[in-house]
């Protein structure tokens, strides 16, 4: 008898602060190729977001949550911990321009020397979403610029009524904005 195949685990790990649709687009490619995805939204106690992690899962959920191959997941600590905690064999990264490269580059390297069983894949998303990221959509929400069509409608109103509350500017990041 055939050997059955071993389902292939992809994990799309990011902060989602919020989510947009450049990032949902690369959840969604991945889940077109492998057999399970599982997004994962990092914990970071450090680092001030616009939304609390339970808050950015509970989006993510309700947005590509429908899609019984996709599991919603926070974590913190080393992603390829967490990776090989969800059974994944590979990371997926989407890469906007060639300035996300080198960052990403340094991270799969780095993450393919503490586990070299995991492969970081990297997809590109639709090229109308290639100059999308979470802070430019938080800025321009923030001046009282449309981002219809750039976030899912659940992202949009949580994002004005945030806005709207006065929330504190998320502290500026090192890596390039997501
Ligand atoms: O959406 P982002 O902010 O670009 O995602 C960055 C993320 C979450 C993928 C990265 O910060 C990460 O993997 N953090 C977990 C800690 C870790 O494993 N650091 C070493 C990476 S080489």
């Amino acid at each position: 008898m055939p050997k059955a195949r071993t389902p292939v685990v992809a994990v799309v790990p990011g902060s989602f602060d919020p989510i947009t649709y450049g990032h949902v687009d690369i959840i969604e490619r991945a889940a077109g190729l492998y057999d399970r995805v599982v997004v994962g939204v990092l914990l970071n106690e450090s680092k001030e977001g616009l939304f609390r992690p339970d808050e950015r899962v509970a989006m993510i959920r309700r947005i590509v949550g429908r899609n019984r191959r996709i599991e919603v997941r926070a974590f913190d600590g080393l992603l390829v911990r967490f990776a090989r905690e969800c059974g994944a064999r590979v990371i997926v990264r989407g890469i906007r321009a060639v300035s996300d490269y080198e960052y990403e580059l340094q991270m799969a390297l780095m993450n393919r020397r503490l586990e070299p069983g995991i492969d970081t894949v990297f997809l590109l998303p639709k090229e109308e979403y290639s100059f999308l990221s979470s802070r430019l959509v938080k800025e321009v929400c923030r001046l009282g610029g449309d981002v219809t069509g750039l976030v899912p409608p659940a992202v949009l109103t949580a994002l004005k009524s945030r806005l709207r509350d006065g929330a504190a500017t998320p502290k500026k990041r090192q890596s390039p904005a997501r």
